[in-house]
C-alpha cells in the first residue's frame, strides 16, 4: 500500500518504520525542508536516536506527496494538526484512509484531532484514531507493543489494523473513536500530575491513588461526550495512563517532575524543549468539564497549579479532604446482590 506519514517527530518516524517493515511504500513528510534533507542524509532522526531508518523510506517536505496515498498518517504535534490538515486537504484522495495518531484537544475549539481532519477535509470519510501505550523509542527498537485502531467505520479500523499489525505491534480494533481519542489527550494531564507528585517526593501509594481516581474522572467526561465506559479500562485508557505516568520517556511526566521540584510550568516546558501537550489539554479539559457539568477534581487542581500558580501542597490537602463518598458512584448499591 502507498502510505504517507505527516510529521517527522519521534512517533511519525517510528510508525514509518513499522509501515516499511510491513512492506508498504512509505514517505515521511516533514514540515521543515531542512529536516527532510537531514533525515535523507543521515537516515536517523535525532528524536529517535540510534534507530537506523530503512533504505526504502522516502523523505520529503512537499505535501503534494499525499496525492496518490491510500493511507495517510497524521502524526503532527496536536497544536499543528489543523495547519497540517489545511495544507494536505487539496491533495487528499477521497478514498484514502486517514489515521490520526496525535494526542490532544484543540485549544479554543476543544475538538478532537480526528474532528479537525473531518472539519477540514470534507471528502475524507475513512478516519481512524490509533492510540495506546506506545513510546516511539520502544516501537523504534521493535519492543512488543499494543495499540487500538478506533473508527465507527469497521472497514477503516480493519484497514489500519492490517497496515500496522506485525510480530512486535499488536493492533486491536474499536468502534469507539471518541473514547479512544479522549483517553489519549487526557492522560497527558495525569502524567504531568504524577510527575509533579514524583518531583514533590510523594510515593507509590499517592501515584496509584492519583492515576486510578483520575481515570474515573476521565471516564466520566468521556462517557458524557459519547465514549464507551469499557474503553477507559482498555489499552488506550488504563494502558496508556500506566505507561505515561510511570515512564521517563514521557515528556509530560518529566515536565511535571521539574514543576514538583519548584520550577514554573514555563521554565519546565522550556527545559523539556518540546511540546508538553498535557499543559494545553489541562486548559481544554477545564473548559469542557465546566461546559458539560462534569466533576473533575484532579484535572481541575492540575489546571489551578499550571495556570494560576496554586500551591501543590494546598491542592493535595484539598483533594484529600473532599466529602466522603462511595468508590463507584453509579450502578453500585448496598446491599450487594
Ligand atoms: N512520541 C511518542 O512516543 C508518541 C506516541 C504516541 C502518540 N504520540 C503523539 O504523536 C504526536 C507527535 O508526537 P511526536 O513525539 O512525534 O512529536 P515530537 O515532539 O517528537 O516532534 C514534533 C515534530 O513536529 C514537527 N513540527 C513542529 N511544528 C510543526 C508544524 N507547524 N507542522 C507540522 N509539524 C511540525 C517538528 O518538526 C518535530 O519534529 C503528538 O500528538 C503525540 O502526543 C507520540
Amino acid at each position: 500500500m502507498k502510505a504517507v506519514v505527516l510529521g517527522s517527530g519521534g512517533w511519525g518516524t517510528a510508525l514509518s518504520l513499522v509501515l516499511c517493515d510491513n512492506g508498504h511504500e512509505v514517505t515521511l513528510w516533514s514540515h521543515s525542508p531542512e529536516k527532510a534533507v537531514l533525515l535523507a542524509q543521515t537516515r536517523e532522526n535525532p528524536q529517535l536516536k540510534g534507530v537506523q531508518l530503512p533504505e526504502q523510506l522516502r523523505f520529503t517536505s512537499d505535501i503534494s506527496c499525499i496525492r496518490d496515498a491510500e493511507l495517510v498518517v497524521s502524526a503532527a504535534p496536536s497544536f499543528a494538526v489543523r495547519a497540517t490538515a489545511e495544507k494536505a486537504a487539496p491533495y487528499l484522495g477521497a478514498g484514502a484512509a486517514l489515521v490520526s495518531v496525535s494526542k490532544g484537544i484543540e485549544r479554543d475549539t476543544n475538538l478532537r484531532m480526528s474532528e479537525i481532519w473531518q472539519n477540514t477535509v470534507s471528502s475524507c470519510c475513512k478516519v481512524v484514531a490509533l492510540s495506546g501505550p506506545s513510546h516511539a523509542e520502544e516501537v523504534g527498537i521493535r519492543m512488543p507493543t499494543g495499540c487500538v485502531a478506533a473508527s465507527p467505520d469497521e472497514a477503516a479500523a480493519r484497514l489500519a489494523q492490517d497496515a500496522f499489525m506485525n510480530d512486535y505491534l499488536r493492533i486491536y480494533t474499536s468502534p469507539d473513536i471518541v473514547g479512544v481519542e479522549l483517553c489519549g489527550a487526557l492522560k497527558n494531564i495525569v502524567a504531568l500530575s504524577c510527575g509533579i507528585c514524583d518531583g514533590m517526593g510523594y510515593q507509590d501509594n499517592t501515584k496509584a491513588l492519583l492515576m486510578t481516581r483520575a481515570m474515573a474522572e476521565i471516564a466520566r467526561l468521556g462517557e458524557r461526550l459519547g465514549g464507551d465506559r469499557l474503553t477507559f479500562g482498555g489499552l488506550a485508557g488504563m494502558g496508556d495512563l500506566i505507561v505515561t505516568c510511570t515512564s521517563m520517556h514521557s515528556r509530560n511526566r518529566r515536565a511535571g517532575i521539574l514543576i514538583g521540584q519548584g520550577k514554573t510550568p514555563r521554565e519546565a516546558m522550556a527545559e523539556i524543549g518540546a511540546v508538553v501537550e498535557g499543559y494545553y489539554a489541562a486548559e481544554s479539559v477545564e473548559q469542557l468539564s465546566r461546559k458539560e457539568g462534569v466533576e473533575m477534581p484532579i484535572c481541575h487542581c492540575a489546571y489551578e497549579v499550571l495556570y494560576h500558580g496554586k500551591q501543590i501542597r494546598d491542592v493535595v490537602a484539598e483533594l484529600m479532604s473532599r466529602a466522603k463518598k462511595g468508590e463507584i458512584t453509579s450502578g453500585w448499591r448496598y446491599p450487594m446482590r
